[in-house]
């Protein structure tokens, strides 16, 4: 295959040690950086240039793309993908495991551990949200921090108060999150490439300090996952929507906690502690999804009038249950079954014998009139609302 590998810094570890297994395998690999690309919307297609030139075509892109230029990098992947060039990492992907609130929130839906985690603006509901996440010491985290730089440990309320206002001060937000103090300055690296975790190591983080990462001089070892943490970082690297991942786990004592997914993880510490080829095992990952570019489902399949993707859940009461998909009359309503999600396991096309469950989830292909009055109703939360001050505030 024709790769390019998007990256600042050719000769780093990580950028090397990709481009020679591609090289060893035979692809036409070449480092491309980013920051040289013009995207040219001027034409009938998305197109791109590099300097200054017509870029030759690709068959696949490794976006490396660094924390410092996340909006230009993840607008080239964008473009690649716009033109169909098959990218292991999406632009929305990176963009996610970029801001550690956005990428909470999205984690936060679907049911992954993470240590407990909370957001605010107004200096009044500082102290509430430190108690909510179980009081200090607390951990608070810039949103953009990366390497352990922007991640504090605040041994008291008042410090984390002084802190989080002085950071503000400065327009930058902080996240408030529990210490998870069983886990005492180690944590684990999961390297996930497509649907497997292919290397694993623990950091432990150097004398007094509570952050493991190798940056801040923390020491790698290999390890091997139970299974529980294997699964949790392989769901949490396909939720943020990246096939290359470096996922960041906490040992809870109820199990894996996740802080962090990493689009363009380092390789050197893992490929040391562990002495696995796992710049091969991406290349090879890559080789093998060529074929299938990164589509967006709900954008395509809603171009077709009338039609488009919904997730239908069986209710535990509906006349759905213990029937069969064949005899669910879906297919007659013209709405086809993709994938079944059943707690935790999911059934791609599922076959028509497949019995329903309460509680299954079904995503469909179908006429939107039909799935409509099929979707299930939101579930009414009784809204805690604040009462407003005597006199209306002025608009921000
Ligand atoms: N809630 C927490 N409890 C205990 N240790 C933590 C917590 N959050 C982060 N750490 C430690 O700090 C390190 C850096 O945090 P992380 O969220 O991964 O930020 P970064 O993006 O800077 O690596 C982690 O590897 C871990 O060792
Ligand atoms: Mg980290």
């Amino acid at each position: 295959m024709r790769l390019a590998i998007l990256s600042r810094a050719p000769r780093s570890y990580s950028t090397r040690r990709l481009r020679a297994a591609a090289a060893d395998r035979g692809h036409d690999v070449k480092v491309l950086n980013t920051l040289r690309f013009a995207i040219d919307l001027s034409g009938d297609a998305p197109d791109l240039q590099f300097r200054g030139r017509q870029l030759t075509d690709y068959d696949a892109i490794l976006p490396r793309i660094g924390n410092s230029i996340t909006y230009f990098g993840t607008a080239v992947v964008r473009q690649f993908e716009q033109m169909d060039v098959y990218t292991p990492n999406t632009a929305n992907g990176i963009a996610n495991s970029r801001d550690k609130l956005r990428a909470t929130q999205i984690l936060a839906r679907h049911d992954i551990g993470m240590p407990p985690t909370t957001f605010v603006r107004d200096r009044a509901d500082v102290i509430p949200a430190i108690e909510r996440v179980g009081g200090a010491p607390v951990v608070l985290k810039l949103l953009e921090g990366t390497q352990g730089i922007g991640v504090i440990l605040a041994p008291t309320i008042k410090v984390a108060e002084a802190i989080i206002e002085t950071l503000q001060s400065t327009r930058q937000q902080v996240l408030i999150q529990r210490f998870v103090t069983e886990s005492k300055g180690r944590d684990i690296r999961a390297l996930v490439v497509g649907d497997r975790v292919v290397a694993a190591m623990r950091r432990t983080a150097q004398g007094d300090e509570f952050r493991s990462n190798v940056h801040r001089g923390g020491s790698v070892e290999a390890v091997t996952l139970d299974a529980d943490s294997e699964r949790v970082a392989v769901r949490a690297a396909q939720i943020m929507g990246l096939k290359v991942a470096g996922v960041d786990m906490l040992e809870g004592n109820d199990g894996p906690l996740v802080m962090e997914v990493n689009s363009s993880p380092g390789l050197e510490g893992i490929e040391t502690a562990t002495r696995l080829d796992v710049a091969g095992a991406i290349i090879d990952y890559i080789d093998d999804q060529v074929a299938f570019p990164q589509i967006d489902v709900r954008e395509r399949l809603s171009v077709s009038t009338g039609y488009g993707v919904a997730e239908l859940v069986v209710h535990g009461d509906a006349d759905l249950v213990g029937k069969s998909l064949s005899e669910s009359g879906l297919r007659e309503r013209d709405i086809t079954v993709l994938t079944l999600h059943r707690g935790t396991t999911v059934i791609p096309n599922p076959k028509g014998r497949e019995t329903l469950h309460a509680e299954d989830r079904l995503l469909c292909f179908g006429r939107l009139e039909e799935m409509r009055s099929m979707i299930p109703a939101r579930p009414k939360r009784r809204a805690r609302v604040k009462r407003l001050p005597k006199e209306p505030l002025p608009e921000e």
